[in-house]
């Protein structure tokens, strides 16, 4: 018997197998598309420009200060930035003592501990400390915004698509709800505590609109601070604190360009040279 079917049974196992996968394709069941207010009414990033877009782009240090100012002015009353150090921020064009000066005047104080008794204390920020945070722990953020917790910003540019677009589409992109959607959708009517932004994903986000008035803050370069402009230097500046070697491996990739293109070259020449008196 074995001896007879033997050469057979692999093949048919194989062929079990690829029925048993067949048979899976075809009747696994297919999400039928329920439509969602998500689904119909989330709107991608707005037409935006950033200097440091495309392989040559480069960051724009003034502008990255801007953006720093409305970090400290208006973000950082509730989101943490805890892998920037204050020092890093000679990075965008801040002289040692300004960085000091910074540091000094935070509005939040580093955890620390007294020297003489022991017990837990606070200190005025140095330039190699990180950025404190706004609250002491989670527990603390969530009970301030509605049981939401704002994320640290240190590395947001990079965690979402899109990058700092995203960021700034989502920064201008608040709105009343339009009433068609609570229409079609009841059930996704903004919650109480909740603000309609067709820029997030679901929708409904727990941020209260951070940039709403002109002149929120005083740029001293001059610069007019509109909504739009604060939300674009704010965004260039947290694509800075996620990637501030950008401009360094923009140069990189344009050197390797460069390279390949001049090896290729030689390669050519080289090829050229050997083959001279082969070829009629
Ligand atoms: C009053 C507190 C508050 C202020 C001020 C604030 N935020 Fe937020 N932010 C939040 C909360 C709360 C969330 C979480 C929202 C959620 O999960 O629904 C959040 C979420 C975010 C997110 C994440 C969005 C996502 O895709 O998950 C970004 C980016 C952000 N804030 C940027 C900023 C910037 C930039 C500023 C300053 C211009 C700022 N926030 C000011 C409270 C604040």
């Amino acid at each position: 018997m074995i001896r007879f079917f033997g050469p057979f049974i692999a093949p048919l196992v194989g062929a079990g197998f690829l029925l048993a996968l067949l048979w899976g394709f075809i009747t696994t069941p297919r999400e039928a598309e329920a439509p969602t207010a998500a689904h119909e009414y989330h709107k991608g990033e707005k037409e935006i420009s950033f200097s440091f877009d495309g392989p040559l782009g480069r960051y724009d240090r003034q502008q990255l200060q801007r953006g720093f100012q409305v970090y400290k002015e208006v973000c950082s009353a509730c989101h943490s930035m805890k892998m920037v150090a204050f020092r890093d921020l000679e990075g965008i064009g801040f002289s040692g003592p300004e960085v000091k000066a910074i540091a000094n005047q935070w509005a939040v104080e580093v955890p620390s501990i007294n020297p003489d008794t022991g017990e837990a204390a606070t200190r005025k920020a140095l330039p190699s400390d990180y950025f404190p945070s706004p609250y002491a722990n989670e527990t603390a953020a969530r009970a301030a915004n509605n049981n939401a917790l704002p994320p640290d910003l240190s590395l947001i540019a990079k965690a979402r698509e899109g990058g700092s677009h995203y960021l700034y589409s989502l920064l201008t992109g608040y709105e009343e709800q339009p009433a068609e959607l609570v229409r079609k959708f009841p059930d996704a009517k903004t919650p109480a505590g909740l603000y309609y932004n067709p820029h997030f994903a679901n929708l409904n986000i727990a941020m209260p609109p951070p940039l709403v008035a002109e002149g929120q803050v005083t740029y001293s370069d001059g610069t007019k601070a509109t909504v739009p402009q604060m939300a674009d230097d704010v965004s260039a500046f947290l694509m800075w604190a996620a990637e501030p070697k950008l401009e360094n491996r923009h140069r990189a990739g344009v050197a390797a360009l460069i390279y390949l293109l001049i090896a290729t070259a030689f390669t050519y020449g080289a090829y050229r040279n050997i083959w001279r008196d082969k070829k009629h």
